[in-house]
């Protein structure tokens, strides 16, 4: 059930807009904040709260790459896959994470602690190959600097 305090942030951001749909990705967002994903029940809450059906808000949920719809780790690691990282080879700086964390794209590591997901484009081409780990873009990825960061991270 939603907690007042979600309920609250949601409500704050539909008195921003014209249209209650408008925050569908916004309501989302807030619950995977305080839940940590997206859970099947939470889009029914989504959808009630904003008036749509629990599968236009699926369907939404299910657009946006940063919005999870399963339990995550601890730390999302997104390897962007888009065009100029692939040139740059984005291939196998996704073969060394999979080995390194001994998992494939979609899982999540056995001790909880790294998703491994595909995303688009970050906006840092000119620095390709490049990953997202929770809100920080890391650029010019190699396998060395892969290991220095996955080592630093709790
Ligand atoms: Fe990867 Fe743009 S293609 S950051």
């Amino acid at each position: 059930m939603m907690s007042p305090e979600e309920r609250q942030e949601i409500e704050h951001e539909i008195a921003c807009y014209p249209y209650k749909q408008a925050v569908c990705v916004d309501a989302l967002k807030i619950l995977q904040k305080h839940r940590g994903w997206v859970s099947d029940e939470a889009v029914k809450e989504v959808a009630e709260i904003l008036e749509m059906s629990p599968s236009e808000v699926d369907s939404v949920a299910t657009f946006y790459n940063l919005i999870y719809r399963q339990p995550t780790g601890r730390h999302v690691i997104h390897v962007c896959d888009s065009i100029s990282c692939w040139v740059m080879g984005c291939g196998s700086i996704c073969e060394h994470l999979k080995k390194r964390l001994g998992i494939n794209m979609g899982e999540t590591t056995p001790d909880g602690r790294f998703t491994l997901l595909p995303i688009v484009c970050l906006g840092a081409c000119d620095k390709a190959p490049a990953m997202m780990v929770g809100k920080t873009t890391h650029e010019n990825l190699t396998p060395e600097t892969i290991d220095a960061l996955l080592e630093k991270l709790p």
